[in-house]
């Protein structure tokens, strides 16, 4: 292949990134969460945390309803409805935001909710072991 058009690729691909990343999701984002307790916001993740039922729990499986709607598959925060809610969802790909939000802080969020946010409780609907499972899904494979 000529250099010119290798060139031409490599920018065309690098427009292609950028244009995904600005596309929508807001980063870094305002954040009206407020913060867990410190000895919830020092937790990590047990060994055991399941990611791959995390996904499971997180695309579908979780009631009201699942983190997908308002987070987005990708974990963008632009899922259906997620794009509509003022504050937004929170952007897990924004790693400016996500810098300031623990492991611990994500389960005491999942279990309590986020009170003046479209963030419900999920402790009657989630086992402390499914919210782990979710934690380890969203660090592992949706957070970058
Ligand atoms: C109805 C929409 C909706 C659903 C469903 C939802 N969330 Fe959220 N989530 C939000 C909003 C809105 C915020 C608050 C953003 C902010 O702090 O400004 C949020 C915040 C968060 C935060 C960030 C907390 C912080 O400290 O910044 C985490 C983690 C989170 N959600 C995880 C989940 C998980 C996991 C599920 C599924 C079990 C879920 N959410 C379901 C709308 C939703």
């Amino acid at each position: 292949m000529k250099k010119t058009t290798v060139f031409v690729i490599a920018t065309a691909f690098t427009l292609m990134v950028a244009g995904q990343s600005f596309a929508g999701a807001n980063c870094p984002q305002p954040r009206k969460t407020k913060s867990a307790p410190s000895a919830d916001f020092k937790k990590v993740i047990p060994k055991k945390a399941d990611a791959a039922h995390g996904k499971a729990l997180y695309n579908k499986k979780v009631k009201p309803m699942a983190c997908k709607n308002c987070h987005g598959a990708k974990g963008d925060g632009m899922g259906k409805l997620g794009k509509a809610l003022k504050p937004n969802p929170r952007n897990f790909t924004c790693s400016d935001t996500m810098k300031k939000v623990s492991a611990g802080q994500m389960f005491w969020v999942i279990k309590n909710g986020s009170p003046g946010t479209g963030m419900v409780a999920h402790k009657k609907t989630l086992k402390d072991k499914d919210i782990w499972d979710i934690v380890k899904y969203i660090r592992t494979d949706l957070m970058k």
